[in-house]
């Protein structure tokens, strides 16, 4: 059995292991990254599409940000649609900030291009099968092309999503979970059409949320609240389309034009968040810690943010040989994780038709809406959350 050694062993290549093994060999720290899944399957999984400022930032001041800037969609606000009319919420004018419509395969894409482009070690096909002594002299037992290897390492960052191992080697008496399942899940269909608006739009209406979002000036992404054991098999692009005109529709006369549906899926919705984040050597980061429903455009953006405060900690124990930031990355990474739960699952409850709803709790939905979109101080609120809260640590650059 082969042995490597290197500083941090990083197993996962979603947005939270590329961008760390990004940022640390700017800074001079060695990792190896290891991908269950081929380039390709990594390259074209369909996901989340909205970027914080602040993620953007990072992308752009770590020097892989070329692409997004040519391609990413700014936008300055996003609108909320109730009653069959819509209300905008202005992000520019209220808090001075925007967001950007960037697929995330296309920043995967941009961070396995650049990591490739300096020969870095990252490893496809390659799945990590077990972690051990995370407390002492870190190991992680991999596989790849039917051998097994074994990367000696200081640190182990757990990048490996919400089904990954290194949550799972966490002895339960050392972590708590909270969690929280909602009754509906999202189908989400990409379409080879114009988008309907150049801006967001997120839905009430009585038989369910919908939104309109876009990957293009040429492709449109849009989601329908439905049944979480819905069988995707019972939505032909008709009824879809169908559907998604009688939520969207407005006094109006909104009008979303149809085209060929070249992708379809069904996200399941979630709150879940692992405390501590820190096991002796071993942490964990994006969706391996923690997972937020998709209302608040969060997942993504939070999974970077843990990756800016390890990538800090870790820069001050190799640098200056200070393991005190490092010993705060639960503390630092919570403190966010947090609020982005609770932005997430308020967005989520106000936008959604729960399936025990009365009449009360559909009247509540409305004021909330209603308050939201008519109050400065309620709007300022929604959109000071949108675009990403600040962060309470320096940057690196
Ligand atoms: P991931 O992107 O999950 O990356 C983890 C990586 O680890 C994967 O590439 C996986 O193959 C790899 N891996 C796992 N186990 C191993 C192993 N044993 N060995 C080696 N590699 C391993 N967020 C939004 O904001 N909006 C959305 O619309 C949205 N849609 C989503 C749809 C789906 C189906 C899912 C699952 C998530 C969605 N999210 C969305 C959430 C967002 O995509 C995630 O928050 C984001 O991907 C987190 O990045 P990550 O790097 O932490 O994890
Ligand atoms: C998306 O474009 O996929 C998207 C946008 C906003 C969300 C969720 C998903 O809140």
């Amino acid at each position: 059995m082969a042995s490597i050694r290197t500083q941090v062993g990083i197993v996962g290549a979603g947005p939270a292991g590329l961008m760390l093994a990004h940022l640390l060999h700017l800074q001079g720290i060695e990792s190896i990254v290891l991908e269950h899944h081929s380039r390709d399957y990594v390259e074209s999984r369909i996901r989340a599409g909205v970027l914080e400022q602040g993620t953007v930032d990072m992308l752009r001041e770590s020097g892989v940000g070329e692409r997004m800037q040519r391609e990413g969609l700014q936008h300055h606000g996003i609108e909320l649609r109730f009653g069959g009319q819509g209300h905008r919420i202005d992000f520019q004018e209220l808090v001075g900030k925007s967001i950007l419509v960037y697929a995330q395969q296309e920043v995967v894409k941009d961070l396995i291009s650049a990591r490739l482009g300096y020969n870095a070690p990252l490893l496809f096909e390659a799945e990590a099968m077990r972690i051990a002594d995370f407390d002492a002299e870190p190991t992680i037992h991999y596989q790849q092309g039917g051998q097994r290897h074994v990367i000696a390492c200081d640190y182990i960052a757990g990048c490996d999503g919400f089904h990954g191992i290194c949550r799972a080697a966490v002895p339960a008496d050392r972590i708590r979970l909270y969690e929280r399942q909602y009754p509906f899940a999202w189908l989400g269909v990409l379409a080879r059409v114009a988008p309907a608006s150049h801006e967001l739009i997120y839905t009430y209406h009585e038989r369910g949320f919908s939104l309109l979002s876009m990957r293009s000036p040429e492709i449109s992404r849009l989601y329908l609240q439905c049944a979480p054991d819905e069988d995707i098999a019972s939505w032909s692009d008709d009824r879809i389309w169908s559907e998604l005109r009688t939520r969207m529709a407005t006094r109006e006369g909104f009008v979303l034009q149809d085209g060929p549906i070249v992708q379809k899926g069904i996200t399941p919705m979630r709150s879940f968040v692992a405390a501590p984040m820190q096991f002796g050597k071993l942490f964990l980061l994006g969706d391996a810690a923690h997972i937020v429903p998709p209302t608040g455009a969060k997942g993504l953006n939070l999974a970077v943010a843990d990756v800016r405060v390890l990538t800090r900690g870790l820069v001050e124990r190799y640098r200056h040989n200070n393991r005190e930031e490092l010993a705060r990355y639960t503390d630092r990474s919570l403190n966010r994780v947090w609020k982005g739960q609770r932005f997430s699952w308020w967005m989520t409850s106000m936008l959604h038709r729960f399936p025990d709803e009365d009449d009360f709790s559909g009247q509540i939905h409305l004021a909330d809406l209603g308050y939201v979109t008519s109050s400065r101080a309620a709007s300022t609120s929604l959109a000071e959350n949108y675009v990403g809260l600040p962060f309470d640590t320096p940057g690196l650059f």
